[in-house]
């Protein structure tokens, strides 16, 4: 079979912080199953504009931002798994991550609107991670907002090991003393390394089926057309 792409993204604003080390963990454990090629992507340091309701997307199917948002988009239409990595901020996403997943459904689907079909079933297999300082800081709110893109944009969201408490993702906690701003402190969290760690390999390892279940269908000639999309934006958004 084909090698499958698990894509690591990180909404921290912090680079290498606690969120990178546990999709950092995620995605080691990713790798060790056979076929997978894993990248991660910070967005640390990426100017992501907030959308601002213009709808002149709807007309152009072009932002009338430049920013980064095209870099995130590549690096999310070329995924077949996406291991979802967030701080937790005011109990929920951060303003960066939540800027770029406002807009990047709002400019594609105007693309299918006018062939008059939904968006495809982009199918993409998404584990979900978070990193509070407070150990009940808003985690499983953050969590769920990135479960509802993953749904939102026809994804298939799995769970890490129950057992670990990772029930609908992983919840880490970064907060000990004495320094309680580390960059760090998440790797003490032994039940968020475990969460993290059998999650990374469900991405992959459930990423791997349904790209083998898509590629014995496709050859069938099986395949509903709603499934098959072509990457990247030069391809949904021709100028
Ligand atoms: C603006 C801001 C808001 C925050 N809000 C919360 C919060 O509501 N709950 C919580 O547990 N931690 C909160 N934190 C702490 C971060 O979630 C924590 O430091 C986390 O480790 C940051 O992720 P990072 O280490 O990957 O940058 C907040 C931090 C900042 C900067």
């Amino acid at each position: 079979m084909e090698n499958f792409k698990i894509l690591g993204l990180v909404g921290s604003p912090r680079k290498e912080a606690n969120t990178y080390r546990l999709v950092k963990t995620a995605l080691e454990e990713a790798a060790t199953v056979p076929g997978a090629e894993v990248e991660i992507y910070e967005m640390a340091g990426k100017k992501i504009n907030h959308c601002i309701g213009c709808h002149k997307c709807a007309k152009t199917l072009r932002c009338v931002f430049k920013d980064d948002l095209m870099e995130f988009m590549d690096k999310y239409l070329a995924a077949d798994g996406i291991i979802w990595g967030s701080p937790v901020y005011h109990m929920g996403l951060p303003s960066l991550m939540k800027a770029a997943i406002d807009r990047l459904p709002n400019m594609m689907e105007p693309f299918y609107l006018r062939k008059g079909t939904d968006k495809p079933r982009y199918s993409k297999v998404c584990g979900v991670i978070t990193v509070g300082a407070h150990r009940n800081g808003g985690q499983e709110l953050t969590l769920s907002q990135m479960i509802n893109s993953c749904l939102l944009m026809n994804n298939i969201v799995i769970s890490g090991m129950t057992l670990a408490g990772a029930y609908i993702g992983v919840a880490g906690h970064s907060g000990q003393m004495p320094d309680f701003l580390a960059k760090d402190n998440v790797l003490q969290d032994d039940w968020a390394i475990l969460g993290a760690k059998t999650t990374g390999k469900r991405v992959a390892e459930m990423t791997k089926i349904v790209a083998e279940g898509k590629a014995v269908l496709k050859g069938n000639g099986e395949l509903p057309q709603e499934y098959i999309y072509r990457e990247g934006p030069e391809k949904w958004a021709p100028e």
